[in-house]
């Protein structure tokens, strides 16, 4: 969440002083704008609409029936010693319980089709603690880790605040479906170089988030060709991996690096978290998976500042490692995110809207570049503004995402009710009528 900062009088750190943090982006100012006049259906029936939260509320259900049929794990263990032993349990290692579990629940959402060792899962406080730590570790300050865009908002703050390192965009566009290029990937790196920069590594997420999309297993082919043709390292952030809606549209990096037999696979590193697929950001339980000795024993030792409580790693090892309630989970969350999926693919087609083609996350990627003015960045957010503070939605401008292309914007469904996202796209229909009527009479004027 966004925070303001008076002017202190007396002199802080490079890093506190810093804009980097990326918190001015209106991703930030939407969240506020709803914080300031939050939608409640009987409290505040005229309140903005929460869009730009990619946060999944529709499996809540099945958490709780876990924890209502195993409610020991909930609790402190059965008796007095299990308290003690979670109250005074602060290895870094983390629990061995909950890191194999991490490691099946992996396995399990790849369909079973790529392994996953639990001695080089290493636990963080969530995935943007995974991320910074990685980026810790591969580059030092003023290098750069290549990004292809359109990406989210805050890796402009979880790889750049604190490290000290740049992010060099791939500049991906809507003629190929924002696919990354061998070619994007070369013109971004060039672009480093000729600005002095070194480039670390490549960071890509997938499914993407803002995309809403897989990356397809000859894509990221490629960009393992380049990572290793260069020389640096490659973080998949795959976040959304279990929230993609039919596991078999899903390629992990750790599928591509078995069918190489592991070849150069030192400088592949996974990122995942609980945030998403499980809906528990508030948990704050990530992992980086690396292929690399040294990665996973730097990035264990760093991870102290950034753990994991050990009540949290009891209870989700109890919960991820019960494979009938984890198999059902799974199979019933990818079921509702599809079905949400489609309810707002097909509201916006009546609104008249298109998107991306999408099959995988919380969002879809909206393309509202027919109702703007001139195709640019300050049109766009324009409309952005107008969305929220008339039609009272705060979704996400493809220009925080840092999109190169004008007119794109992420729309989250998986964090209201049914009833709500009716009400949501009930208010774009209605704009889109208004925006139809005034383009006809002034055409009529002309
Ligand atoms: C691609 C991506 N990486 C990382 C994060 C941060 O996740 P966490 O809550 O696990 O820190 C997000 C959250 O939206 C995300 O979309």
């Amino acid at each position: 969440m966004a925070i303001e900062i008076e002017q202190p009088s007396v002199g802080l750190s490079k890093v506190a002083v810093s804009e980097t943090h990326g918190e001015d982006s209106p991703y930030f100012a939407g969240w506020k704008a709803y914080d300031e006049d939050p939608y409640d259906e009987s409290n505040n029936p005229s309140g903005v609409i929460q869009m730009g939260l990619a946060e999944n509320q529709v499996s809540f259900d099945l958490l709780e029936k876990f924890l209502e049929q195993n409610s020991e794990a909930a609790r402190w263990g059965n008796n007095i010693s299990g308290f003690r032993e979670n109250a005074l349990f602060q290895d870094y290692h983390g629990l061995l319980s909950f890191r194999k579990a991490m490691a099946s629940f992996m396995e399990q959402i790849r369909g079973g089709r790529a392994k996953f060792n639990p001695d080089r899962v290493v636990l963080t406080a969530g995935a943007t603690a995974a991320n910074e730590l990685l980026t810790f570790i591969l580059a030092d300050p003023g290098d750069a880790l290549l990004v292809p865009t359109p990406y989210y908002p805050g890796f402009d703050r979880d790889l750049r605040w604190r490290t000290g390192v740049k992010i060099v965009p791939v500049h991906c566009d809507s003629s190929n479906n924002f696919q990354i290029t061998p070619q994007a990937l070369e013109a971004a790196y060039n672009n480093a170089e000729a600005m002095n920069i070194k480039v670390k590594g490549v960071l890509i997420t997938n499914p993407s988030n803002p995309l809403g999309a897989t990356i397809q297993r000859k894509v990221l082919e490629e960009v393992l060709d380049f990572v290793t043709r260069k020389n640096i390292h490659l973080v998949s952030d795959e976040i959304y991996s279990g929230s993609v809606f039919s596991s078999s549209e899903f390629v992990s990096i750790a599928e591509v690096l078995e069918t190489r037999n592991y070849k150069d696979s030192e400088r592949v590193h996974i990122v995942y978290s609980l945030s998403k697929d499980l809906g528990l950001p508030g948990f704050r339980v990530g992992t980086i998976y690396s292929y690399n000795d040294k990665v996973v024993t730097t990035a264990r030792r760093m991870s102290s500042f950034t753990l994991i409580s050990s009540q949290t790693q009891q209870l989700l090892a109890s919960m991820l490692s019960d494979k009938e309630f984890s198999e059902n989970y799974i199979k019933t969350n990818r079921e509702r995110l599809r079905k949400r999926y489609q309810m707002i693919i097909d509201g916006l087609r009546n609104a008249g809207i298109e998107c991306l083609k999408g099959n995988a996350g919380l969002f879809c990627w909206m393309n509202l570049s027919p109702l703007l003015e001139k195709p640019t960045r300050e049109c766009e957010l324009a409309l952005w503004k107008s969305i929220l503070h008339e039609v009272k939605l705060n979704i996400s401008p493809g220009s925080s995402c840092h999109c190169s292309e004008p007119g794109w914007f992420r729309v989250c469904f998986a964090n209201m009710s049914e009833q709500t996202l009716e009400i949501a796209l009930k208010r774009i229909h209605d704009f889109m009528e208004q925006r139809k009527m005034i383009k006809s009479s002034n055409l009529s004027s002309q």
